[in-house]
């Protein structure tokens, strides 16, 4: 494929407030992409919004503020796209949470959520998207998932099944969509220094701590936006995650005894 240009790229950006998210607007603005950021927090994305229209005078995002995991938002984003960009180019399915704790301990709505919004939601927003990005330049989905959709570890299992799930979705929609000469990108980080543990459910005051290897959030969105341009299908993203991700592949039971000692 052609390297992919990102100047007037129309691009969507869920979970844009922080994070991964917010890193990937600043670094497409800067390459002339039009987009379309969303989240909860109505404030944060005026506020990025706003940066970046005085920073770059030819792309003012535009937002949609709402929870992801609701239809109604979901047909709003999709509409505003099609509304005011005139379609869709790329979709980057990014918002997501995380919880921790023993399933046995869990409750039945713990589960529900973290499927909810790492899963459904993209999901459906990609169903919603398929019509417009058949019609679009050099089109892409990127669904943003972890090395935990590959290597699922204990204490955080339904994070885990819900990252694997956007795993095995994106493996069957790739092949799926190459008629529609739409492309899907998964985007697999590890440990990031994100706001994204502070909002983990079932994470205590003791489960604070520092993080010596997380990657920034920069350095996430810059791997992610080269992957975009490269036409890539797939990026496990650290060392950590790769070795892992391997080692699971070529030896299981000594991947499960190390994730059983230090996962
Ligand atoms: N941080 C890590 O260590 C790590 C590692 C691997 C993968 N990831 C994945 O990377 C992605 C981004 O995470 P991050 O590290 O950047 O975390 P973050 O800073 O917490 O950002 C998460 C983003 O998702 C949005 N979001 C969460 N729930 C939402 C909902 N129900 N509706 C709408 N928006 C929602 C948040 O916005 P609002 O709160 O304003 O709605 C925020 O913009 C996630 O999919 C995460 O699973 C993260």
């Amino acid at each position: 494929m052609a390297r992919r240009n990102l100047d007037s790229a129309r691009i969507i950006v869920t979970g844009a407030s922080s994070g991964i998210g917010l890193a990937l607007t600043k670094q497409l603005a800067a390459q002339g992409a039009r987009l379309l950021i969303t989240a909860r927090r109505e404030e944060r994305l005026r506020h990025l919004a706003h940066s970046i229209s005085t920073e770059n005078h030819t792309c003012v995002p535009l937002t949609v503020a709402g929870d992801i995991t609701n239809p109604g938002i979901q047909q709003d984003i999709i509409q505003m796209a099609g509304r005011e960009l005139g379609g869709l180019d790329i979709l980057i399915n990014n918002a997501g949470m995380g919880v921790l704790g023993r399933f046995a301990d869990a409750t039945a709505e713990r589960l529900r959520r973290v499927v909810e919004v790492n899963f459904f939601a993209p999901a459906e927003l990609i169903r919603r998207s398929i019509p417009m990005l058949r019609e679009g330049h050099q089109p892409l989905i990127v669904n943003i998932g972890s090395v935990l959709g590959h290597r699922a570890v204990p204490g955080k299992s339904e994070y885990c099944a819900s990252k694997f799930a956007l795993h095995g979705f994106s493996d069957a929609l790739r092949c799926e969509l190459t008629h529609d000469g739409i492309g899907v990108l998964l985007i697999s980080p590890s440990t990031t220094s994100s706001e994204f543990f502070a909002h983990v459910i079932g994470a205590s005051s003791t489960d604070e701590q520092t993080r010596p290897n997380a990657m920034s959030p920069e350095r996430v969105a810059r791997h992610t936006v080269r992957a975009i341009q490269r036409g890539r299908q797939e990026l496990i993203l650290s060392t950590g995650g790769k070795l892992l991700v391997w080692l699971d592949r070529l030896c299981p039971p000594l991947a499960n005894r190390i994730v059983a000692r230090f996962g």
